[in-house]
């Protein structure tokens, strides 16, 4: 039974038991409708309370219902026979009461919880609104304002926090269904509150719009925004039933809305993402208490920021005195600027430098239980650094490094412990960037990998496992993109209007504008080291156009901010044209677009063939955290399936022998999966 009856005096009792996590599915919703027919039909029960058996009272919908037929009773129904009923139905939350969950029990006519539980809109996190009477009823019971603001925000709240909000009549440390009992008895035969019947103050107009107004501009191409703000319209100017009908529409619109169903791909592919292929089910994390990174630079410094931000003291290690000292004051100098801008106060300034310990030498990382190496990139540096860790660490210590490109492999070769050894690929800045790519080498322990998922977590970033090869899977695939940036621009390009492309596709910055942003002389050294060539890009260089910090880069920084279009580089341009003896052409935008973006996706393709990503939908979760993929499109990867691969194939052949540029052909799989009508996310039917 997945609800059950059962009476205490006069009071029914309907628990919903469906483990794990007490979902509304099909056979849930209907047996609560039942039994809230069946109690108010029964002579002997004056009053009733809902609540969920375990640890939860609803974690909302049934998610493997997503996408079928919905089976009558659906959610809103059972929520209007809760509050239609003529005896009072109190919810008793043990724990959680989410999505649905959360709506259910704002139909009741009261709520009370445990001060463990928390209650929570999350589905404009899934790209939906909540669509239970959710928008109607939550600002008829708080105020427009706050309800929006939390259904916005989709992040639960603690029961305290629920109770001031007026969510909560009740909170209550233990025996809360024996607490909804009483209440709901002492409620029998009296009037009763029905959220649906409370009206919103006209009042509450202006603040609300002024919310939504900030809400829609901060998130231009939301699919869920605009329904979620119009649905609080409706709850002031339409009558309950009406505007429960409006949410609904919008609901089941969402449903089927291309955006909203990418922002859901991202939502469960972020939780796949840390599953680690293979690790037996009990594997379990390493003791992380003391932490030590190398090296006190961009990198270094930025780690450390992350990780005292979550309450891990680190040991910050350099080679010199001076040089340690410059780490740590960029990092006092980081929090500083916070400090001035009023983000931050120098007491917890105070707090966060008293967690980095700066040291001197190798030997201070004796006692870590993970030490992450954040020095040059340069393999006999990396071999030295281990080399020499190997002797110093502690047994049992992970071994981290934050390379970028160089084969973990071989620095793990540097131990004698290869198995503690994994990259760490921290994106920069490292102290904001949520991706955090952990690489498996050859030899790396399952406990390793599932210990540093772990700790992911714990400093907020979202980890991503994937094999190892030069670049792992986010740059990797952005060489493919700098690779066309080079060329389109040696074809007739001009830097703007391949930024325009990208950013009317949804990126906040195009590539030249972020290559000017992170300055061009670092990779122009390491080309000349290693006798790369970019033709553009070197030309840049040798003008001395370094980027936004030189004041000329792709474009001219006349005030050192703001990017405009430079004469002098459609000069160097036509220069650089010439001397490859290519004849400039206009370049549509499509063009453009499809250059830029088809060749990552062929490259994440070959990424997936080569199973240096497990899951197609980790190669997106890379792209929306590490790259700023525009999140409503969902990755690379899932607007490729929504593009459709053939066209896709189609297209990259036809740039592959209109340019002579071979890297342009379909991958193998690409081929395959577009000659089969397959998809990332299905691979080749029946195959
Ligand atoms: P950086 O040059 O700013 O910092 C490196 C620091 O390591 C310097 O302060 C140097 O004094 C120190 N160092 C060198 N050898 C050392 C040793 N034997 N012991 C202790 N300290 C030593 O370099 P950055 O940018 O922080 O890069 C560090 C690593 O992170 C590189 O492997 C890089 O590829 C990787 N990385 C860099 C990203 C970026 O955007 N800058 C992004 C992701 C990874």
């Amino acid at each position: 039974m997945s609800v059950e009856i059962n009476k205490q005096g006069d009071v029914a009792v309907i628990t919903i038991n469906n483990p794990a996590v007490n979902a509304l599915g099909h056979a849930v919703r209907a047996g609560i409708a039942d039994q809230i027919a069946a109690a108010n039909a029964d002579a002997a029960v004056a009053a009733i309370v809902l609540t969920g058996a375990g640890r939860f009272f609803s974690a909302g919908a049934d998610i493997s219902e997503f996408g079928k037929a919905s089976q009558e009773p659906i959610l809103p129904a059972v929520c209007q026979a809760i509050e239609d009923s003529a005896k009072p139905v109190v919810a008793a939350l043990p724990g959680p009461a989410l999505g649905g969950g959360c709506e259910l029990t704002l139909s009741c006519h009261a709520r009370i919880a445990l001060a463990t539980a928390e209650v929570g809109l999350p589905e404009v996190k899934l790209g939906l609104i909540p669509g239970a009477g959710g928008t109607q009823r939550l600002p008829r019971l708080i105020g427009a304002k706050a309800a929006f603001a939390i259904m916005l925000d989709g992040e639960p709240l603690k029961a305290k926090k629920a109770l001031d909000a007026g969510i909560l009549d009740a909170v209550v440390e233990s025996d809360v269904v024996a607490a909804a009992v009483a209440h709901a008895r002492s409620l029998a035969g009296k009037p009763l509150r029905r959220t649906g019947a409370l009206t919103i103050p006209a009042e509450q107009r202006e603040a609300f719009e002024a919310a939504a107004t900030a809400a829609l501009k901060k998130d231009p191409e939301s699919p869920n925004v605009p329904a979620l703000v119009d649905c609080v319209r409706a709850a002031f100017d339409k009558p309950f039933a009406e505007a429960m009908a409006f949410e609904r529409e919008q609901f089941v619109k969402l449903l089927k809305n291309e955006r909203s169903i990418a922002l859901r791909h991202v939502f469960f592919a972020e939780r796949g993402a840390a599953r680690v292929a293979d690790a037996p089910k009990d594997t379990k994390a390493r003791n992380v208490g003391k932490v030590a990174i190398i090296g006190a630079g961009t990198m270094g410094g930025g780690i450390a920021m992350s990780f005292v931000a979550a309450g891990v003291p680190v040991i910050l290690i350099e080679n010199d005195k001076e040089a340690l000292e410059r780490g740590v004051s960029r990092v006092a100098g980081n929090y500083d600027f916070s400090v001035s801008r009023g983000s931050m106060t120098e007491a917890r300034k105070a707090e966060l430098m008293g967690r980095i310990d700066g040291r001197v030498g190798l030997e201070a990382a004796a006692d870590a239980d993970l030490v992450i190496e954040a020095v040059f990139e340069e393999m006999t540096v990396k071999k030295d650094v281990f080399g020499k860790l190997d002797k110093i660490a502690k047994k049992g210590a992970i071994l981290a490094t934050n390379t970028s490109y160089l084969n973990v492999d071989d620095i793990a070769a540097a131990t004698a412990r290869p198995a503690d050894v994994v990259g760490l690929h921290f994106f920069s800045p490292a102290n904001v960037m949520k991706l955090l790519e952990i690489v498996r080498a050859k030899h790396t322990a399952p406990d390793v990998l599932v210990t540093a998922v772990a700790l992911a977590r714990k400093i907020g970033k979202m980890p991503v496992v994937v094999g190892n090869c030069h670049g792992f899977v986010g740059n990797r695939m952005l060489a493919r993109r700098s690779q066309q940036v080079e060329r389109l621009l040696t074809e007739g390009a001009l830097p703007q209007q391949v930024d325009a492309a990208l950013r009317t596709f949804g990126f906040r910055m195009g590539p030249c504008a972020m290559s000017d942003l992170a300055g061009l002389d670092i990779s122009w050294r390491m080309r000349k080291a290693t006798g790369q060539k970019a033709p553009v890009a070197d030309a840049l260089c040798e003008a001395g156009r370094f980027g936004q910090k030189a004041g000329r880069g792709y474009y001219l920084y006349q005030d050192g901010r703001t990017p405009t279009p430079d004469p002098e580089v459609e000069q160097l341009l036509a220069k650089v044209s010439a001397a490859q003896g290519v004849t400039r052409r206009a370049i549509s935008e499509e063009e453009i677009t499809q250059r830029l973006i088809y060749p990552m996706i062929n490259e994440g393709t070959r990424i997936l063939a080569e199973g240096i990503a497990a899951r197609s939908a980790d190669i997106d979760v890379v792209w929306v955290h590490g790259y700023n993929f525009p999140r409503w499109r969902g990755g690379p990867m899932h607007y490729a399936d929504q593009v459709g691969l053939k066209h896709i194939a189609e297209r990259l052949e036809a740039y592959s022998k209109a340019t002579g540029d071979e890297s342009l052909a379909p991958a193998p799989l690409l081929r395959e999966l577009a000659d089969k009508g397959g998809s990332f996310a299905k691979g080749t039917p029946g195959g």
